[in-house]
């Protein structure tokens, strides 16, 4: 029996802290990640030495040479941490520049223009993800700075020899720019990648060196933010060299929920998704038992989890926002009692009306994400973004990296969806300085204070779905982490009216008694879990097939 299952004392989550014994070794080292270059990069720290945040920052900036979907220099997210037995949250999620307005993306007719808050200098907030990296390693990294930045100058350096999917997304992107009109640079720091050939990033490469020598100034000050500066001055962004200054990632009190015996940690506003999730988990848990032999991914629990999504997207358009600007009732929303009378309300036979689910408490395609457990037990889930696939689309020139183009995930106006379809109102409006409402939700499931579950995706209003689907899998149905990852997800959330997105893989029968009950079925993929299980027999760790990720466990005696 490994070291973690000796321990027989339930301790509490805050006084395991302190007690060096009581931290629970796993005597092996896990990664899911979404490639496989920053699998090894993060691998190679564990085995160095480094501890779980050691990798997490070696593959954040891995990624953003070798992931440029998605990875980044230039956008942000959010790291859920439990070290030292310590659940603890890192939020360095963009923040809406000091010239941004409420009304900036309307016409003179106060229509939402179609791509000013998806493309271009416009789209993009202030980058957090640097700031969030030098944060983390303040409090918690062991191993020096600079040989965390290591791996990432190299891959962008040297190159690294491009995958095919990656080459495949460059192509799919560049037409989809050339079809809407939309002219920026991305050709000229992309179009010349090619599948299987080495590819290098030089800019970003001088970039990623003044970050290593002069750690969050060598980003936020100096020739980093001087060239963001000159290029949202050439190209009518609002970015300034105050801005970056000024940036701030957050430590936060992250969510912990207890459910069926677990402690799940998760992410606090300005995420919408530990809410959701935590809503997701407590109304499944009230209303499972009343479905007879309840069986994963039957009619019955689809119906069920869309019935339950209804509730819980009625609640995130109106109530969730950027806690340091509005009063985010989170405490409220995830209150066993609400919970429990949210739950009362879903109908078990036939989809509720979507017009009269209103939010309960009134009177009433890329991000990436990554778990880590080094051999002492810490767990990092990590989830890092700059909203759609390769961001706002341009490359802040002489710098080579992309710019988020998060600005869309406010409420450009109440009620519009945004890419997403997720609607809001005032709570998400745009006001200077204030973090746009997210989904991402890196979660750890914590039993007896120990490390269970480490998951998350991107996939932006569908990672609620896949994440608590993830922990459902995993730990209510008892899946192993293969199974569990991959798993055949849905989503539903409000609106559309009574659609279903679903991947394929569903029991054809199953999705037949969906149709005749009325939902709408919309078979597109969606996310990229990566998750890691501890089980008896010691770490399982899986990423989604349909991906290019990679993850393996390394202990005494494997390397898988
Ligand atoms: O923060 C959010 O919720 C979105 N910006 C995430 C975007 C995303 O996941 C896109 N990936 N497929």
């Amino acid at each position: 029996m490994r070291l973690f299952f000796s321990f027989l004392v339930t301790l509490t989550l805050t006084s395991c802290a302190s007690d060096p014994a009581s931290i629970a070794k796993v005597e092996e080292h896990a990664v899911a990640m979404p490639d496989r270059f920053s699998a090894d990069a993060a691998m190679d720290v564990l085995l160095e030495g480094g501890n779980a945040v050691d990798a997490a920052i070696t593959a954040q900036f891995v990624l953003a040479v070798t992931l440029p979907e998605a990875g980044n220099l230039g956008g942000g997210g959010f790291m859920t941490l439990v070290m030292e037995g310590k659940p603890a949250f890192l939020d360095y999620r963009e923040i809406a520049p000091e010239k941004a307005t409420r009304d900036m993306y309307l016409d003179d007719k106060g229509n939402v223009k179609p791509y000013d808050s998806l493309f271009g200098a416009r789209a993009a907030g202030v980058p957090g993800t640097v700031a969030g990296m030098w944060a983390a390693h303040k409090r918690y990294g062991t191993l020096p700075w600079q040989r965390l930045l290591q791996p990432a100058v190299t891959l962008a350096e040297k190159g690294f020899e491009v995958p095919k999917a990656l080459a495949d997304n460059v192509v799919w992107y560049l037409e989809k720019l050339e079809k809407r009109g939309l002219k920026g640079n991305f050709s000229k720091y992309f179009g010349h990648m090619h599948a299987n050939e080495v590819f290098r990033q030089p800019e970003l490469a001088e970039t990623l060196k003044r970050i290593q020598q002069e750690g969050r100034a060598g980003f936020y000050e100096g020739e980093t933010a001087k060239l963001i500066d000159a290029y949202m001055l050439k190209n009518d962004g609002l970015i300034n060299k105050a801005d970056l200054k000024n940036y701030e990632a957050a430590w936060r009190q992250p969510i912990t929920v207890e459910w069926q015996g677990y402690d799940v940690v998760t992410s606090p506003a300005p995420s919408s998704g530990g809410v959701a999730v935590a809503q997701i988990l407590g109304m499944f848990a009230a209303r499972a038992d009343d479905i007879e032999q309840l069986e994963h991914n039957s009619a019955a629990y689809v119906h069920l989890m869309a019935e339950i999504s209804k509730r819980v997207f009625s609640d995130r358009a109106t109530y969730m926002g950027d806690p340091d600007f509005i009063d985010v009732p989170q405490a409220a929303l995830i209150d066993p009692k609400y919970i429990e009378s949210r739950a009362a309300e879903v109908n078990l036979t036939a989809i509720s009306d979507t017009d009269a689910v209103k939010p309960g408490l009134a009177e009433s395609e890329d991000t990436t994400h990554f778990s880590i457990v080094d051999k002492w037990g810490n767990a990092v889930a990590n989830t890092t973004t700059i909203n759609l696939t390769f961001g706002s689309g341009v490359v802040v020139e002489g710098a080579g990296f992309l710019l988020n183009d998060e600005m869309d995930d406010f409420s450009a106006k109440p009620g519009v969806p945004n890419f997403f379809g997720a609607v809001g109102g005032e709570a998400n409006e745009i006001q200077p300085h204030k973090r746009m409402l997210s989904s991402m939700t890196p979660t750890i499931v914590l039993k007896n204070d120990r490390v269970k579950l480490v998951t998350g995706s991107p996939g932006g209003t569908t990672i609620i779905s896949s994440v608590a689907q993830s922990i459902l899998a995993s730990l209510y149905f008892n899946l192993d982490a293969e199974q569990a990852a991959n798993a055949p997800r849905f989503h539903h959330q409000l609106l559309p009216k009574d659609t279903l997105r679903v991947h394929e893989g569903f029991d054809a029968t199953m999705l037949q008694a969906l149709s005749e009950m009325g939902y709408t079925l919309d078979k597109r993929r969606f996310g990229d879990i990566h998750l890691i299980k501890h089980t008896p027999a010691g770490l399982e760790a899986a990423s989604e097939k349909s991906g290019r990720g990679k993850s393996m466990v390394v202990g005494k005696d494997k390397r898988n």
